[in-house]
Formats: structure tokens, sequence, C-alpha cells
């Protein structure tokens, strides 16, 4: 038996990257998926449903409030309840302390923060009418660092972190089997990222960028039961650049 058969998963900001490749990894370990996304991404589904898998996409803006409760209910719906999710869309806006706009700062706060946020919410009763869920939220390795430039997507991103465990505690201490965690991956080869403009590959000791694989491959170990003891944890996906 596959390790996420029977399971039903949502995955954010799907279309492309990071997500897209989640998407394909949870499929192949048995998830049913719903794949939610503010671009085109029924050809993502499409691919999937090809490959023989239960998937379908959603057009959906996390940010919007209203838009939770209709993806959730239609992904119930439509294949009987929900397992895991995971807060994966994301938007990077450089700026600084002196440059940022505040209408920028709330846009990105609204997509990388209080989706999630909404999202974690909106889901505990389903994942509780089912006896139990994992929540894997994409934050990043920039929780480590301090880049001036990044001043809002850093600073999204380390509360994602924080909001994450403070979602893990409550659960855990109110009893239900739902755990949050999240993953904080290095430089990815993704739209996200382009190349490698700034030469970080020098810093990385395992020498390359991430691939989108890499970071699905521990998004699936995160949702499945051979995470069942790990809750409030943050994993870093970045090949050893954190700590070097
Ligand atoms: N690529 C990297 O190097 C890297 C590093 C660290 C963290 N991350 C994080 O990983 C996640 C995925 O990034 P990626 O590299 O695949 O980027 P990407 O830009 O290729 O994909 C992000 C996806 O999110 C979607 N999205 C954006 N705003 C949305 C909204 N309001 N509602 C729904 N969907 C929305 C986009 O349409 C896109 O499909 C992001 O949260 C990002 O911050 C990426």
């Amino acid at each position: 038996m596959k390790r996420l058969e029977g399971k039903v998963a949502i995955v954010t900001g799907a279309a492309r990257g990071l997500g897209a490749a989640t998407a394909a990894r949870l499929s192949a370990e048995g998830a049913s998926v719903m794949l939610a996304d503010i671009i085109d991404g029924e050809a993502t589904a499409l691919a999937l449903r090809e490959a023989g898998h239960q998937a379908a996409f959603v057009n959906m803006d996390v940010a919007r409030r209203e838009a939770w409760s209709d993806v959730l209910s239609d992904t119930a719906s439509r294949f009987g309840g929900i397992d895991i999710l995971v807060n994966n869309a994301g938007v990077f806006r450089p700026a600084n302390i002196e440059t940022i706009e505040m209408d920028d700062l709330l846009d990105v706060y609204g997509i990388n923060l209080f989706g999630p946020l909404i999202g974690m919410q909106a889901v505990i009763p389903y994942m509780r009418e089912r006896g139990a869920g994992s929540i894997v939220n994409i934050a990043s390795n920039a929780t480590s660092f301090i880049f001036p430039e990044s001043i809002s997507y850093g600073s999204s991103k380390a509360a994602l972190a924080s909001l994450t465990k403070t979602v893990a505690v409550h659960c855990g201490r109110q009893g239900y089997r739902i755990r949050a965690n999240s993953i904080h991956p290095g430089p990815h080869a993704t739209a996200m990222m382009g190349g490698d403009p700034s030469g970080l590959v020098q810093r990385i000791p395992l020498h390359r960028m991430g691939q989108p694989e890499d970071v699905a491959a521990a998004v699936a170990y995160l949702a499945s039961d051979d995470a069942a003891f790990v809750t409030a944890t943050e994993l870093f996906i970045d090949g050893g650049m954190t700590v070097a």
C-alpha cells in the first residue's frame, strides 16, 4: 500500500514550481490532490489525471478569506474529506525599510501569511472530522538570514514559521491529532528564483540549487504517518546553506 493511499490533500500555488512538484509527489504516493492557484493550473492537474491519479484544479486567491470555505468544501465533497493542507503559495517583492510601500507589504503578508492562517483555521474542523491531519507550510531558509532587500518576504516567512508552531502546539494540547510543520527551502530552481543570479550556489555545501522534487519529498514525509511524532518543527531543505 502506498504511503498516502486514501488521503486527500490541498496544495496551494500548485500550478508550477515547488507546488506542482509537491502535487505530483503526493499523487504518486497515493493521495487525491486538489491543486489551487491564482494562475491557471488545469494542465498540471490534467497531467496527473492522465497518469492515473485523482487530481483537480481550482482557481483561488489564498489571500481572499471567502475563497477558503468554498475550496475546502468543494475538496471535501469531491474527494471525501481533507487530511493534508500544504500552504505553498507565496510571492517575493524586493524592497527595504526605506523603499517598502504599505500596499505591497500588505499584499505580501496577505499571500504569505494571512492566507495560510485563514487556511489553517478553516481546515481544522475538516481534519478533526477525519480524526487526524497534517499541515505543511512552506516558509524559507530566509528565516535564518537577514536580506535587507527582502523586508516583506523575510518577515512574512519568519512569522509563518512561528504561526505554524503556535497552531501545532494548540492542536496538540487540544488533543487533536493534527500536526503542523514548516519547510524552509534554500534557493530552488523555479520561476521565483530564476537561475542563480547572486552566486548562491557557492554558499551551499552540497554545491547545487535545490530541485522542486527535493521539497516535494520533504512535504510527502511530513504529510505521512512516517512523521507521526513530528510537529512544530522546522525542516530546512537547503543543502546545508543555513549552517555553513
Ligand atoms: N524557489 C525558491 O528558491 C524558494 C526558496 C524558499 C522558499 N520558497 C517558497 O516556496 C513556495 C513556492 O515557490 P516557487 O519557487 O515554486 O515559486 P513560483 O513563483 O514558481 O510558484 C508560486 C505559485 O504560487 C502562486 N500564487 C501566488 N500568489 C497566489 C495567490 N494569491 N493565491 C494562490 N496562488 C498564488 C503562483 O501563481 C505560483 O504558481 C513559495 O511560498 C516560496 O516563497 C521558494
